[in-house]
């Protein structure tokens, strides 16, 4: 599903560049389950930016599904992430003026879902995620933990081919965690490729295998 060739990237600074990723390569095959492990700083995130097309200031070369990325211009490399990924961010990035209830339909307007439909969807995710409550209040109205909840709904409610999840229960109770870690266990055996970051070896241990990041390089 994904590969990479000698990915870098790096920050032009006052002393010169500084670079965050390095010589990166790497093979997803579509179905895996695949945990990124690594200090603070290593550039997990960054590396989930990349492979969720939203950072397009790398060089190399990076295949999706036989679509070149490393080609293609903003715009396309959008429309790959609408119509195939769900992004669950380490800091949530919920649209603030949006309820949760709006903010759970936008990934739906993305795709062709029908509008009967989408109300239908967006209901049986609240109540999977047990926040019927808290359809009408904006995101500033909820706790941390409530928030990743949504983040992590709206990642998975329109049924994306990859989840890349960056540290998705990180403000969860550890029940609450374990029911997230147990959905993607059974999205990922429905087929869904699944890329997470995380701290936690109990989190880890629900993947395929990790992939070790220190200072920009994948450990071998
Ligand atoms: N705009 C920027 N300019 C310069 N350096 C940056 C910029 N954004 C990020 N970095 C650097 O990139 C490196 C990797 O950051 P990244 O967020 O990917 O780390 P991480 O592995 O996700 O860490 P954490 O576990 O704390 O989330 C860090 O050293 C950070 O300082
Ligand atoms: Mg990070």
């Amino acid at each position: 599903m994904i590969t990479l060739r000698n990915l870098e990237k790096f920050y032009e600074g006052g002393y010169g560049r500084s670079y965050v990723l390095r010589r990166i390569n790497m093979e997803i095959r579509e179905g895996e389950f695949v945990t990124i492990m690594g200090p603070s700083g290593a550039g997990k995130s960054t590396l989930l930016s990349i492979l969720g097309m939203l950072d397009g200031a790398w060089t190399g070369e990076f295949e999706f599904q036989g679509h070149m990325v490393h080609r293609m211009k903003p715009r396309e490399r959008v429309e790959l992430n609408k119509k195939y990924i769900g992004f669950v961010f380490q800091s949530y990035h919920l649209i603030d003026n949006l309820t949760v209830y709006e903010n759970l339909d936008i990934p739906l307007s993305y795709r062709n879902v029908k509008s009967s439909e989408r109300a239908a969807l967006v209901c049986d995710t609240l109540d999977r995620f047990h926040i019927v409550g808290k359809r009408d209040l904006f995101p500033s109205q909820l706790s941390g933990g409530q928030q990743q909840l949504v983040a992590v709904a709206r990642a998975v409610i329109a049924n994306p081919r990859l989840i890349l999840a960056d540290e998705p229960t990180g403000n969860l109770h550890s029940s609450q965690g374990r029911e997230i870690m147990e959905l993607f266990k059974k999205l990922n055996e429905e087929g869904v490729t699944i890329v997470q970051v995380t701290h936690s070896e109990a989190n880890a241990a629900y993947g395929h295998r990790i992939v070790q990041l220190a200072d920009g390089w994948i450990l071998k």
